[in-house]
């Protein structure tokens, strides 16, 4: 290989899907994609707590230098209550260290390479389907990545039997990936005695959890969207999480988020991002600053905080509601497959399950845009495209069975 005639990649299976929607001309074009929250005209707006700490900052920030390489403190602090709950004994021990990273993606890389670092022979376990761009990260931090079951189409549900049995035969020491709630791109959910299993399956094979906590507050709510994580820190083990603020403060492109590492002592913990730092110092020296200090504002802010969390019930709102109105589009229209599995499924995605062809043929034929395999952002539904797309999707049923 040299440096004449490189062939372009591929386009992303998310963001190149935004490239090509942004170049449709067609008016009534729908952007089903990316998960991105919009609202009922099809904004996504700035959230207001976050417009004002913004203006807050403004007018007090004096300074842009550095932040120290693991981020913002007060950010790092109010994000352990966030994502493990306030006086949890993780954070009370120091056994929880967190590194500010930029987005979830951002905090999923260098929890790779650091896993990669010190366990260099084990594998990622992802979920079979997950989000595209786990397998992406993994294999770049040089981990090789295999699939345990997760969803059966079939019966349109959680897989959690077969998912069990893959488990209970992860080796030691070997990493598996877990999403703490709204699975991308399913919406299906463990329950809590799912979890409960999962964790003592942990326990027994002693493999490592890593989790993605990106949609906290998308699911049932903030404090029981961690519902997944407590058993696994309750058994002692080992665990990574990798927050995102994207979503639930509406960050998309501050790139906010953070890295979490549990360890079994405080001692351990403080060595282990003593590792992060150095792999951080290397990638991008240290993370930007903007959404890191919104965050921390709105979070260590009681008033602000109590209106914050007002507006992610707002958002989890409108998408439990356009899920019925979206099943009963459906259903009013005869379709001839029954949707009301949509109702069960959590978050901002629906896999709707429509096969590749009826994926194209939406894009194609009627400017309706959603990632293959079918995953429908059910927030880019609004009241005025719902009829056409319950119509469309009943025709491209009927068009490509
Ligand atoms: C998605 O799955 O659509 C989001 O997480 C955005 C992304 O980065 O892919």
């Amino acid at each position: 290989m040299n440096l004449n005639r490189v062939p372009p990649a591929p386009p992303d299976a998310i963001l190149g899907l935004t490239e090509a929607f942004k170049k449709d001309p067609r008016p009534e074009k729908i952007n089903l994609g990316v998960g991105v929250f919009m609202d009922d005209t099809g904004r996504t707006p700035v959230l207001p707590t976050v417009k004002q700490a913004e203006e807050d900052l403004a007018r007090e920030e004096t300074s842009k230098s550095y932040l120290p390489i693991a981020g913002l403190p007060a950010f790092g602090e109010r994000v352990a209550d966030l994502v493990f709950g306030a006086g949890h004994e993780v954070v009370r021990s120091g056994r929880v260290r967190m590194a500010q990273s930029p987005g979830g993606t951002g905090a999923l890389r260098i929890g790779a390479e650091f896993l990669r670092k010190f366990l260099p022979s084990s594998k990622a376990w992802l979920s079979a389907p997950t989000w595209p761009n786990h397998k992406g990260v993994f294999s770049a931090a040089g981990l090789p990545v295999a699939d345990y079951p997760y969803y059966d189409p079939a019966s349109r549900s959680l897989a959690f039997g077969k998912m069990a049995e893959a488990l209970d035969s992860v080796p030691e020491n070997d990493v598996v990936v877990l999403h703490v709630c709204c699975h991308n791109p399913t919406g299906a959910d463990l329950s809590a005695d799912q979890w409960r299993e999962a964790a003592a399956i942990a326990a027994r094979r002693r493999w490592i959890p890593f989790f993605d906590f990106a949609y906290q507050g998308f699911g049932a709510g903030l404090e029981a969207d961690r519902a997944g994580l407590l058993p696994f820190l309750q058994a002692g083990l080992p665990v990574l999480v990798a927050a995102s603020f994207s979503k639930n403060f509406g960050l998309y492109n501050e790139r906010t988020g953070a890295l979490a590492l549990v360890a079994p002592d405080a001692a351990e913990a403080a060595a282990w991002l003593s590792h992060v730092q150095v792999l951080v110092r290397v990638l991008y020296s240290n993370p930007p600053a903007h959404g890191a200090a919104i965050a921390a504002r709105i979070l260590g802010d009681p008033l602000a905080r109590a209106d914050w969390e007002r507006e992610v019930d707002a958002m989890r709102g409108r998408m439990v509601s356009i899920r019925d109105a979206l099943v009963n589009g459906l259903r009013a229209r005869g379709a001839p497959v029954d949707f009301s599995f949509i109702h069960a499924q959590r978050g901002m995605f629906s896999f709707s399950g429509l096969s590749d062809a009826q994926v194209a043929f939406l894009r194609e034929k009627k400017a309706i845009y959603m990632v293959g395999g079918g995953r429908i952002n059910v927030a880019g539904i609004t009241t005025r495209n719902l009829d056409y797309l319950c119509d469309s999707v009943v025709e491209a049923l009927r068009a490509a069975p």
